[in-house]
Parts: C-alpha cells; structure tokens; sequence
C-alpha cells in the first residue's frame, strides 16, 4: 500500500489577523505545518504534496529550512492559485496522485494530528471505500455534520451553512482528514460541483458520492478531539500550545523527570533529560536542550540549543544560550551566558555574570557581577568580583588569555588584546594593558594616600 499525503495548507487565515500565513504560525516553536508534515513522514512514504496559496514562497521557505527529520525532497509543493474549496484544492494534486495509491487529505492547521491516527485512518480502507476522521462535539458550530441513515451508515456530509434544523443537532462532525484511493478520489473530484450556500467545491460531497455509487463509507472517531482540532485564530492557538505542552510535560515525567508544575513548562523544541532531573516553575526550552543525570534548574530560566552536563545547578533566572556546561557546574542565579561559550566541568558562574564567546576552564570561579566576552581561560581561575574583558575597542573584538590558577583581584579591567600567565595574580582595582607575566603579581593603581591633618570645609 504506497500512501500518499496531501496537506491543505491554501487558506487564508484571515481570523489570525496576521501578516504571517496561518500554517507558519507555530505551536511549540514549530510551525503548524511541519508539525503535520512531520506526523505524515513518520508513515512510509515517498512524497507528500503540499497545497500552499497565500504567502507561498515564504511558506516553501520556511519549511524547506526548518529541521525536519527527513527529507525536504519528498515534499511536493502545489498552488492553489484561487481559493475555492477544499474539493478544488485537493483537485490541484490530481496529476500526482497514482490511482492505486492510499490517499490522505490532511490539513495543516491541525497541529496535534498523530501518525498513529493516519495510519489507522489508512488502514480502516481495507474495509471502505472512503474514511472519514470525525470527532464528537459538545459545540459543533461551524463544523461539517456526518449525517448517518438510521442504520448508523454515513450517508453525507453536510456543511454547517448548508445544514437544516435537524442536523445541525448533530455533534459527530468531520475532521477534514480522510483517507481513500486514488482511483476513486480522482473520479469524485471530477464530479463536485460548486453548488452549495458557499459557491464553494466541498471535497466533503466525496462522501454522497462515494454513497451514490454504493461505496462504504466509514468513519474513525478520534478519541482526543483536540488532535483533531484546527487553529483559525489566536485563541485556538493558545488553546492547543497548551495542551501540546501538557504533552511535553507528560512526556517528561514519563521519562522519570521531576517537575513542580506541568502547567508552568514551555519546551518549543526538544528536550532530552537524564536520570533524577528536576526542573522547577517557569522554565522555558527552546531548540535542543539535553540535560545530563541529576540536573537542576531552578525557577525563570530561559535555555536554548545548550548542553548541560550531569549535577549542574543551573540557579533561579539564568539564560543560557548556545552553550556547553560540563559536569558538575553552578551557574546563576541571573547569569546570562551566551552564544560559543564551554564552560568546563566544576566551573562556577555566579550572579550577574555575563559570559560570551569564552572558554571556562575546569574548576575556574566567575563569581560575582563581571562580563567575560572573547576570553580563553585555563584552570582553576578565580575572577574577582566586576571584573571585565574589554574586549571592543569600539571597532574590533579582541581576545583575552588567561592561563591556569590566576587570580584576578576584584574591579579588574582586562583590556584585550591581552594575557595573563600561569599563577599570575592581579592586584584589586588594575586596569591591565599589557601582558601580565605568569607567576608575578602585577598591578595598576595609583598610590594611597592620607593628608595628616587635613580639615573639613566648614559651611559658610
Ligand atoms: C472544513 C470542512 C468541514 C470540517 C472542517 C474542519 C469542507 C467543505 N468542509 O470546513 O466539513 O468540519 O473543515 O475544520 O471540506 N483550504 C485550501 N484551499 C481552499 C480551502 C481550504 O487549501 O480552497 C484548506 C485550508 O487551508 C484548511 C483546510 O483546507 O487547512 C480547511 O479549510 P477551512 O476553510 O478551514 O474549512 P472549513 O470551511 O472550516
Ligand atoms: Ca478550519
């Protein structure tokens, strides 16, 4: 059975009242769309045909460069050019479409749609001529009634504009996802006309049709409606970013991840953790995050591509980004450490500390209130309170080395280009502008200095 899928993706959006077109609006960090995308090359196919309309190139665009697990090239690219129905938009794929192959229509605002459910929605066809996914609704307004005989077979579906008194009391209601062949796909398409209350060709007049010519037509109800559910504006946005978190958050305590609250964790990405991990409230992940065995992290932090190594303490409003923390390190709390930093196992970043584009080395102390920016710097370091790597001279960066066990007294400034050696130690207050030799103690500082005697001026 070779399956074909294709996504619907023409729609406006209109009611996001966006500039940005409806399936790139994301869930997650992710599109709507590669969400869908992704749910249907977990089944085995060779291609998937996308039908775009508005704001197509940048659709293709972004899809095309987003992290999808398999390949772009199995995704076939259609335009809809006029917007005239899902039937029409279907239609458009008909060139591509084998006639033994297992079609599935898909819609791409339907963001929490399983692989598992396509797949059983596919496999239902063995005994149908025509699948429908459908789901119960306490409030069915809007959505396309199934219509079934008093037998309970599915005779049709009607559109809510369409529908008289007695079927709009129908809850059971199409998905929109529905699975057949290609062969009689392709002959229904040839029949849907446009008459209906919308002007519109209803790819759900397939189900009359299939009826018509004696075909069974089945339907699969989806357990969870929300997996169903399609986003048309920001509050069913919010609605299913929610519960796709609950998700995520189930997923982790699966895992044997330690949580204070599944509503106050927001992973748009992946995040993989170890053994005994425990995540306090309000912590945000974005794009890959691994967390090593033991990991804590305390509440507010934001923490993006970063890989943090086992028994770190990561400390209440930190933000990490693009970083390697090996094991056994403390950072925060608010600690900002950012893009191409490896801070090496044992290594402590305190409060107010910013470290960019630095290497820290093994068991080395950033304590308190300094920037380190452009810096290499060996073991066992220790970095006196507010000292900071001048490394912009308003034109360039420039680099700072610092070899293993310094001691960089408090208020420091390191003006790079600069070095430091081995053992060196830097007296408090030193601005420091040329190398400072290993093993010397090297400072800047102008004289102390009393006046004996010295008296107040007094108020005239
Ligand atoms: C459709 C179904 C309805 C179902 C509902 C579920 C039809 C006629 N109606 O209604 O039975 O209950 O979905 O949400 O199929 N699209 C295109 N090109 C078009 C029109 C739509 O690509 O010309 C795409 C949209 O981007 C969207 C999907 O098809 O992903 C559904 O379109 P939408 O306008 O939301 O359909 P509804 O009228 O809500
Ligand atoms: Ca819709």
């Amino acid at each position: 059975m070779t399956l074909f899928p294709i996504i619907l993706a023409a729609g406006q959006g209109t009611r996001m009242r966006s500039s940005t077109p409806k399936v790139l609006h994301t869930i997650g960090g992710k599109p709507m769309l590669q969400h869908v995308i992704e749910s249907c090359q977990q089944l085995d196919v060779d291609k998937i045909a996308i039908i775009y309309g508005h704001g197509g190139e940048q659709v293709q665009q972004v899809i095309n460069t987003a992290n999808i697990t398999n390949n772009a090239e199995t995704l076939v690219w259609i335009q809809q050019k006029e917007q005239k129905g899902t039937g029409h938009a279907v239609a458009q794929a008909e060139s591509y479409i084998d006639d033994e192959a297992v079609v599935i229509i898909a819609y791409g605002d339907v963001p929490l749609i399983k692989t598992e459910v396509l797949s059983r929605l596919a496999n239902k066809l063995e005994e149908a001529t025509l699948v429908v996914l459908t789901v119960v609704q306490d409030d069915p307004t809007g959505y396309g009634r199934i219509v079934r005989n008093p037998q309970g077979k599915i005779e049709s579906i009607i559109e809510h504009k369409d529908a008289n008194q007695e079927q709009l009391e129908i809850k059971e209601v199409n998905t929109g996802f529905i699975a057949a062949r290609g062969r009689d796909l392709k002959r229904w398409l040839n029949d849907i006309t446009p008459n209906n209350s919308q002007g519109e060709y209803y790819l759900t007049d397939c189900v009359a049709l299939a009826v018509k010519e004696g075909g069974i037509v089945d339907a699969l109800i989806c357990d969870d409606p929300l997996e169903a559910e399609g986003v048309n504006d920001r509050i069913q946005q919010v609605k299913i970013e929610r519960a796709y978190q609950a998700m995520q958050a189930k997923k982790l305590l699966e895992a044997g991840v330690t949580l204070y609250d599944t509503d106050r964790i927001d992973i748009r990405g992946k995040l993989e953790a170890g053994k005994d991990v425990c995540i306090d409230v309000n912590n945000i992940f974005i794009g890959k995050v691994k967390l090593g065995d033991r990991v804590v992290i305390e509440s507010g932090c934001v923490i993006k591509d970063a890989q943090i190594g086992d028994d770190c303490l990561v400390k209440a409003n930190s933000v990490i980004d693009s970083a390697i923390i090996e094991n056994n390190c403390d950072i925060g709390p608010f600690a900002r450490v950012r893009p191409d930093t490896f801070i090496k196992e044992n290594a402590k970043v305190g409060n107010f500390v910013e470290i960019k584009k630095s290497v820290i080395g093994k068991g080395s102390k950033v304590s308190h209130l300094s920037y380190i920016g452009d810096t290499q710097m060996g073991e066992d370091v220790n970095i006196g309170a507010g000292t900071i790597t001048c490394n912009y001279d308003g034109v360039n960066k420039h680099l700072t080395t610092i070899g293993d066990r310094v001691f960089i007294g408090s208020d420091s400034q390191l003006v790079a280009p600069v070095s430091v050696g081995d053992d060196a130690t830097i007296g408090a207050g030193s601005t420091i502008t040329k190398e400072a030799p290993a093993g010397e103690l090297t400072l800047s500082r102008s004289k102390q200095l009393t006046i004996k005697g010295w008296k107040k001026p007094q108020k005239k």
